[in-house]
């Protein structure tokens, strides 16, 4: 019985690896074959069967609220738990303790992807009665993560947080799950090196403690979303499942060539879409090219241009852009055009921290 389990869902912290992208805007919201990284964590959460959610927010508490709302969209009811600051994932749990009270519960980071859900780690949790449970997940670069090393009967002996050395190609992924007992440890932390509370210590906090704290090793895809390729990847997941539907207008110039969503009120003109790719609502595609794995947000307009295995955000424009644009992540109200302007140059207004290949 997961019923009486609830959700803590992570969208607080400081998107830096994805700037400028995320300057303003919560990382957790960037799209994902164009729904927010996040909707996947609220929608496994429930499809398991847990419905009593709370997402603990940072700076960007007032965007996550307005697209996530109270969560009867997802069927689920959320409660909003404001973290003074991005103090570390077991400061987190902190942040939630109260609302948590003695629930067991399941904690998702919210800009983690994780292909095929939770319900069965859910229910493994459940039944075993330990009082925490860990997904691992073999990494080619453990030093990003938070890893953990086992011993010989496979059980977790100790956690550390992005390893210097190579003492294990375990990453510990970012969905947990704990027993009341955590908040016996987390109040008795201190920060690390890099100033926060870690969940690697809280859970290796367990382990000393006595309790029970099982791991399983995951062959589902799984993505911590932090980086440009990482989004790519994820979209390229998603992309890879979807069905045809088209609910916009496509004329007789155009050809829809595989899986392709074209949103309402999305229009293909004299255009080829060759899926996986989805066209977002409202959005407009004249004499373009969009190959698979491309995500084309809502409201962008698309003239005269090529583009494939790439993200774009809502409302950017792309017009005539002489070479195919490939393995991109554009943000929001972007504009790309070939410009007709003496001399014939590249001019570019570009935000901090943004990378430009140019060939
Ligand atoms: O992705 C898995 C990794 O996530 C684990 O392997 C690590 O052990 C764990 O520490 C974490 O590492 P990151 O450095 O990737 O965590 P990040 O700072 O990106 O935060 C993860 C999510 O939690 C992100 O959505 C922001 C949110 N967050 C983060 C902090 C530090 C909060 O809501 N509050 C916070 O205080």
């Amino acid at each position: 019985m997961t019923g009486s389990m609830k959700g803590l869902v992570l969208a607080g912290g400081k998107g830096s690896r994805l700037r400028p992208l995320t300057a303003t805007g919560a990382k957790q919201l960037m799209p994902v074959a164009n729904k927010p990284v996040l909707f996947y964590a609220l929608e496994q959460l429930v499809e398991a069967g847990i419905t009593e959610i709370g997402i603990v927010t940072g700076e960007t508490a007032d965007q996550v609220r307005a697209v996530v709302g109270d969560g009867s969209a997802f069927g689920a009811r959320i409660a909003y738990l404001p973290q003074e600051a991005p103090l570390g994932l077991a400061h987190a749990i902190r942040t939630g303790e109260r609302w948590l009270d003695d629930s067991p519960f399941c904690m998702f980071l919210g800009d983690n992807f994780l292909m095929g859900g939770i319900a069965d780690h859910a229910r493994q949790f459940v039944d075993s009665g330990a009082r925490g449970q860990i997904l691992l997940k073999r990494v080619h670069d453990p030093s990003a993560f938070g890893v953990a090393v086992l011993d010989e009967s496979g059980r977790v002996v100790r956690l550390v947080e992005k390893p210097k050395e190579r003492i294990s190609d375990l990453a510990v992924i970012g969905v947990y799950f704990f027993g009341p007992e955590i908040h016996q440890i987390t109040p008795t932390l201190t920060p690390s090196a890099r100033g926060e509370l870690e969940i690697t210590d809280a859970i290796q906090g367990l382990i000393d403690a006595g309790y029970e704290v099982q791991s399983s090793l995951i062959a589902a895809e799984w993505i911590d979303t932090g980086k440009k390729d990482d989004m790519l990847e994820a979209n390229r997941l998603v992309l890879g499942s979807i069905q045809r539907r088209i609910d916009g207008t496509v004329d007789e110039a155009s050809t829809l060539v595989g899986p392709v969503i074209v949103e309402a009120g999305a229009r293909v003109l004299g255009s080829t879409v060759r899926g996986p790719a989805v066209i977002g609502a409202g959005a407009t595609l004249v004499d373009s090219y969009v190959g698979p794995f491309t995500a084309i947000g809502p409201h962008c307009v698309l003239d005269g241009c090529e583009i494939e295995h790439s993200i774009v955000l809502d409302h950017s424009t792309v017009r005539h852009v002489g070479r195919r644009i490939a393995d991109s992540l554009i943000g929001r109200e972007v504009v790309i055009e070939t410009s007709p302007l003496k001399p014939q140059a590249i001019r570019l207004m570009v935000g901090d921290h943004s990378v430009v290949d140019v060939v």
